[in-house]
C-alpha cells in the first residue's frame, strides 16, 4: 500500500481527492473531460490492468465543480479472473487518500419488467450472488471491523440528492435492488426468474465488492446503474456487449449531467 501511496502521491503532487467515482462500461467520457493527472492502472505499484473493451484503465484525478475528485476509469472485474481482493484494492487506496463519497456506476440488465433500457437506476441494496466475498482472509482493523454491518450499504443522503438531481434533469430515475453475478457468461431466462424471485431489479457482473468494502471502510456509498438492456429471457432479444456498450454511449450524457449534479450537491 505504501509503494502505492507513494508513487500516487508524486505523480499527482499530493492531490486529496475527498470524493471516488468508479466509471463502468461506455460511461468514461466523463473522466476525459475533466482530467488534471491520469495514470494508467499499468504504472501503478500494486494495481492490475483491466482487458474489457469499453474500459480504459486509468485513475483520473481532477476538480469537478468545485469538488476534488478520483475516477477510475474502467474497473477490474471477478470475471478476468482477478481475486476479490485485487478488485477492491483501489477502493481501499481511495480510502488512503481521502475519499470518503464513493460514487459506483455501471452497466446492467433489467430483471424488472418496468424498467426500459437507457434508464438509470439509483442502487436501494444489492444481492451479492458473486459466490465470493472481498472481505475474506485476514482483516486489517485499520479499514474496518472483521464483521461489518451491511444493512445501510447505499446511502439514503446520497440517494435523495441522486433523486433530487434526477428530478431537476427531469430523468425518471429508477430505484432498485441490484443482483451481482460472477460472470462472464450472461444469465440463463430461468436464473433471471431467479433474480427477480429473489427481489433482485437489476443484475450484472461488479459494483458489489466494491461497495462492500466501502461501507468496511466507513465510505458513503451511492451507487447508479444504467440499464443496458433487458436481461435473458426479458425479451425474445440475445444478449451481446455490443449491445450493452451502444445503450450506455447512448445516455452517456444524462448520466454526465447527473453526477455532475451530484457532486455539486453531496456533502
Ligand atoms: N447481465 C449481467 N450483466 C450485465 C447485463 C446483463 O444482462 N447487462 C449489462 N451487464
Amino acid at each position: 500500500m505504501k509503494d502505492t501511496l507513494d508513487y500516487i502521491n508524486t505523480y499527482t503532487d499530493n492531490f486529496q481527492p475527498e470524493i471516488g467515482i468508479v466509471l463502468g462500461s461506455g460511461l468514461g467520457e466523463l473522466a476525459d473531460k475533466y482530467c488534471e493527472y491520469s495514470i494508467p492502472y499499468s504504472q501503478i505499484p500494486g494495481f492490475e490492468s483491466s482487458s474489457v473493451v469499453g474500459h480504459k484503465g486509468q485513475l483520473v484525478f481532477a476538480n469537478i465543480v468545485n469538488r476534488k475528485v478520483v475516477m477510475m476509469q474502467g474497473r477490474l472485474h471477478f470475471y478476468e479472473g482477478y481475486s476479490m481482493l485485487q478488485i477492491t484494492y483501489p477502493i481501499k487506496v481511495m480510502k488512503r487518500l481521502g475519499v470518503n463519497t464513493l460514487i459506483l456506476t455501471n452497466a446492467a440488465g433489467i430483471v424488472n419488467k418496468s424498467f426500459r433500457p437507457g434508464d438509470l437506476m439509483v442502487i436501494t441494496d444489492h444481492i451479492n450472488f458473486m459466490g465470493d466475498n472481498p472481505l475474506k482472509g485476514h482483516n486489517d482493523e485499520t479499514f474496518g471491523e472483521r464483521f461489518p454491518d451491511m444493512s445501510e450499504i447505499y446511502n439514503k443522503g446520497l440517494i435523495k440528492i441522486a433523486d433530487t438531481a434526477g428530478r431537476l434533469l427531469n430523468l425518471n430515475l429508477r430505484h432498485g435492488v441490484y443482483m451481482a453475478t460472477s460472470g462472464p457468461s450472461y444469465e440463463t431466462p430461468a436464473e433471471i426468474v431467479m433474480a427477480r424471485t429473489m427481489g433482485a431489479d437489476a443484475v450484472g457482473m461488479s459494483t458489489v465488492p466494491e461497495s462492500i468494502v466501502a461501507n468496511y471502510c466507513g465510505m458513503k456509498v451511492l451507487g447508479i446503474s444504467c440499464l443496458t438492456n433487458y436481461a435473458s429471457g426479458v425479451s425474445t432479444k440475445k444478449l451481446s456487449h455490443a449491445e450493452v456498450v451502444t445503450t450506455a454511449n447512448d445516455v452517456k450524457d444524462k448520466f454526465s449531467a447527473l453526477i455532475l449534479m451530484i457532486l455539486q450537491n453531496a456533502k
